[in-house]
């Protein structure tokens, strides 16, 4: 069975009270149950894991080498700065699924540009928890050989 990281960046340990308007009510545990249901649904192994710390992402995208077929990651704002974070997914060579709750683009101008997303197979931002649950779909497509 191929395993999944679902790596969240700053800020998403306070979805559900953070900025409910943008980003809903949704709790973060919310979301870890949504992916972990879908994980069964399509057969994969969900690791889900969070952290405020640019460094400790770093670290867990290079643990994930050893451990995992594929990343979900939600950046928070280091989606916008982090060349820290581009280089490691570059150096991993994992395939990576951006995620965003909310739409990027259709936001302030500084949340258009990623770091993650020329590195990244693909984004996927604007359906809130449902985003992550979509990347799954694809990654399971992806993982399970034809
Ligand atoms: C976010 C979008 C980012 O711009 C923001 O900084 C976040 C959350 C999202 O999931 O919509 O922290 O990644």
């Amino acid at each position: 069975m191929s395993s999944v990281l679902i790596l969240n960046g700053p800020n998403l340990n306070l979805l559900g009270t953070r900025q409910p308007a943008v980003y809903g009510a949704t709790t973060l545990a919310d979301v870890e149950k949504m992916c972990r249901d879908a994980g069964e649904r399509l057969g994969l192994t969900i690791g889900f894991e969070q952290s405020n710390h640019e460094g400790m992402l770093v670290d867990q995208i290079h643990a994930a080498k050893s451990s995992y077929a594929a990343i979900v990651l939600n950046a928070g704002a280091y989606t916008h700065t982090s060349i820290a974070l581009m280089d490691a997914i570059s150096s991993v060579e994992l395939p990576v699924v951006e995620v965003h709750l909310s739409n990027i683009h259709a936001r302030e101008a500084f949340r258009h540009t990623s770091y993650i997303a020329p590195v990244a197979v693909g984004q996927i931002c604007g359906f809130g928890a449902k985003s992550y649950v979509l990347a799954l779909e694809a990654l399971a497509e992806r993982l399970i050989a034809p």
